[in-house]
């Protein structure tokens, strides 16, 4: 079977002296593009949503430690530290950010002498970060679509596609792979308040290729699934602790419920560089609270009354024992998850890893 081809847009784009990105606060009305010639500006565009989704930003946040680099004076140890505690500072829970972090950190180990090869090392390293998500998407569409059944009708919630990742996605790769298998009749995307990552991000990117997407409320979720409309929910994680649970878009818990209810499974899909084995359970991960104006507006038109409060966490945690598998780019995990993590990561004996 062959990988997805490329999508028809550069989520992230290296250019050697500073980094594009696709401004998905913008999409679906206008494409156009940030260009961040520096890590602050790369930090920026991370917080505001420029560029979102879990592997979206590490890999964002590796070529803002290139910038820095390039600009840096004096030893790279010190002279980059502003750039890894300003990056790290940016999104809490998607542990792909730290992951990727802890690596382009791990890379100032031997550098060479000379500054040009040592900021070269650097952007290689931020490279293969890019390289090997775009080669784990493939991965995970077909690990994801041998599961589905001819004929499936799979709903999804935010956005795990090309514009969250190196490649064609997450639980949106498993979408286009059972698509290009002739398994998927449809597709539907929640809307995914109060972002729109569903409605505005999913839709447009599956849509331009081809797959039938339809777009619903959050709140249809559950009489879609009642009216026997959804064989499977697949969707991606910011981070699974070791136990198997699993931090992702707020909304997904309610899914997951939900999937219980009706008999419906639910699979989680990322790549192990969203698996955090030093959290031990869901509620150890921090979850990102956003800007209220996030849920008071939509663009500039007020929907809540002056003064009244309201919450906006950004994700919700989905306890393991709601999850059918966890697809990453080596396979399914299936209950008990902690072995299965272990053994996944090559954390020493399965047997005794169970958290
Ligand atoms: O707040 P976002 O848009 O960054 O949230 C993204 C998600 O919740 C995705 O489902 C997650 O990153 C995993 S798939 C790439």
């Amino acid at each position: 079977m062959k990988d997805s081809p490329a999508p028809g847009f550069a989520t992230i784009e290296w250019r050697g002296d500073g980094l594009s990105l696709i401004d998905q606060r913008k999409l679906p009305t206008e494409e156009t593009y940030v260009h961040c010639p520096d890590w602050q500006t790369v930090a920026e565009a991370i917080t505001t949503m420029v560029v979102r989704g879990a592997p979206a930003i590490g890999i964002t946040a590796a070529y803002g430690v290139v910038l820095a680099a390039q600009a840096a004076d004096g030893p790279l140890e010190v002279a980059l530290e502003p750039a890894f505690a300003g990056l790290a500072a940016t999104r809490p829970t998607a542990v792909n950010l730290f992951w990727a972090l802890d690596r382009m950190r791990r890379r100032l180990d031997g550098l060479p002498d000379d500054r040009a090869a040592a900021v070269a090392a650097l952007e290689s390293e931020a490279r293969s970060i890019h390289d090997e998500d775009r080669a784990m998407c493939g991965a995970m569409g077909r690990h994801g679509a041998a599961l589905l059944a001819e004929g499936c009708r799979v709903l999804t919630h935010c956005n795990t596609g090309a514009l969250a990742t190196g490649g064609d996605g997450t639980a949106a790769a498993v979408i286009r792979q059972a698509w290009r298998d002739g398994k998927l009749v449809r597709a539907y995307a929640d809307e995914t308040r109060p972002f729109l990552q569903g409605s505005r991000l999913t839709a447009w990117e599956l849509h331009r290729d081809g797959v039938p997407v339809t777009v619903i409320t959050d709140n249809m979720a559950g009489w879609l699934m009642a009216r026997g409309e959804v064989d499977a929910v697949i969707v991606g994680f910011d981070r699974v602790a070791a136990n198997g649970d699993g931090a992702n878009k707020i909304g997904t818990y309610a899914l997951a419920v939900l999937c219980k209810h009706h008999g419906i499974p639910f699979y989680f899909v990322g790549p192990t560089s969203s698996i955090d084995p030093d959290t031990a359970g869901g509620a150890a991960i921090r979850i990102e609270r956003r800007p209220d104006r996030e849920v008071t507006h939509v663009g500039p038109t007020r929907l809540v009354p002056e003064g009244v409060p309201v919450e906006n966490p950004a994700f919700d945690v989905t306890p393991a024992a709601l999850v059918h598998g966890i697809i990453t780019e080596h396979g399914v995990m299936r209950p008990p998850y902690g072995p299965a993590i272990a053994r996944q990561l090559g954390l020493g004996d399965p047997s005794t890893a169970d958290r």
